[in-house]
């Protein structure tokens, strides 16, 4: 495993690191979602990605246990939070970015990962009801009072990330140092063109998610949705559409062709595909059980395979299915 600067800054993570989101609390049990952060872990991972949001603080639960027994040393990992939906009701509770709920929601989130800190706190989407001026003091000022290390945003628009970057430098605050935006196969415009920018203007790096489509990229949905799959979770069912979409699942048979060449599963190569893209910090992964994060974290040796050659079959076969 190699590991990238988290943009210009100095931090270091995992090319491929591990993250929470549906799995923990929902498919995966204590044990369980240690087991997966060991196999990860096993496999080079230092980075361990979660939010306030997930399960509705019980996938911070979840990871603060499987940390404790796992017992690594603190320097040696990094750990990430996010908020903007919150989890309690109240006019000051939900769907924020105000200095009350960013300064209560940290100390929150540390109770419940039994950490002094975290070392990424990321501002889950935009907020145009609070100042932005607001959010980057009090992400400062989070950072200041040490319960975070680094701050970032998730989902936010390059102008808004330009926005959030040049209120810092005005005022000499923390900057924003990383977006975590979905970025896979399927998706593409945003890391690709909008983002294009801000990587050497203001040296933001990229910490991406769902490289899989939610599982899309592995070709289990290629003849409907199987069960005990993400796709069958009710809750989940507004990925449905997308997962079953014809047109890229044919997208996804071709994709299985040139994996099968290559002598790696979809998935990897899938994973390895968002990874070879230079302006990746690191790649999030999620997995229902410990087989699969084996299975993904074999995906660093596919990417010296990804040649040219390869690189433009790959993108044939996505030609008018990716947004
Ligand atoms: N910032 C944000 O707004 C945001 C949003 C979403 C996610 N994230 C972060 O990104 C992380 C990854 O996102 P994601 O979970 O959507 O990633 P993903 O890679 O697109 O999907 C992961 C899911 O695909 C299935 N899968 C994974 N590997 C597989 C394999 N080898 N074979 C078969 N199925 C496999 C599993 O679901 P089943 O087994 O249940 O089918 C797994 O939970 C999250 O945990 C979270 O930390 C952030």
């Amino acid at each position: 495993m190699d590991y990238r600067r988290l943009g210009r800054s100095g931090l270091k993570v995992s090319e491929l690191s591990f993250g929470s989101w549906i799995t923990y609390g929902n498919q995966l049990d204590a044990n369980a979602a240690r087991e997966c952060m060991a196999a990860a872990w096993d496999a080079g991972v230092n980075f361990f990605d979660n939010a306030q949001v997930y399960a509705a603080g019980k996938s911070e639960e979840l990871m603060g246990e499987a940390l404790k027994k796992l017992g690594w040393p603190r320097l040696k990992y990094v750990v990430s939070t996010k908020f903007f939906w919150g989890i309690t009701d109240g006019p000051n509770e939900r769907n924020t970015l105000n200095r009350k709920y960013l300064l209560d929601g940290i100390d929150g989130s540390l109770k419940r990962l039994q950490l002094d800190f975290v070392d990424i706190v990321y501002c889950h989407r935009p907020d145009p009801n609070t100042p932005l001026e607001e959010t980057v003091w009090a992400m400062h000022d989070m950072i200041e009072r040490g319960r975070a290390l680094y701050w970032g945003t998730s989902e936010w628009s390059a102008a808004e990330i330009m926005g959030a970057w040049e209120v810092a430098e005005r005022h000499h605050l923390r900057k924003p140092v990383v977006e975590q935006p979905e970025y896979n196969l399927f998706h593409r415009e945003r890391v690709e063109k909008e983002y294009a920018r801000l990587y050497d203007g203001i040296g933001i790096g990229l910490t991406t998610w769902s490289p899989l489509a939610s599982g899309l990229l592995t070709g289990k949905y290629r003849d409907g949705i199987p069960p005990g799959s993400r796709g069958a979770m009710p809750r989940m069912q507004f990925l449905v559409k997308d997962l079953t979409d014809k047109a890229k699942n044919r997208a996804v048979a071709e994709l299985d062709r040139v994996a099968k060449e290559l002598g790696c599963t979809l998935a990897q190569l899938a994973l390895a595909w968002c990874a070879k893209n230079p302006h990746v910090s690191t790649v999030i992964t999620g997995a229902s059980r410990p087989a699969q994060v084996k299975e993904n974290m074999k995906a660093i040796e596919v990417l010296p395979k990804l040649t040219a050659p390869v690189m433009a079959r790959i993108e044939a076969a996505t030609a008018g299915v990716a947004q």
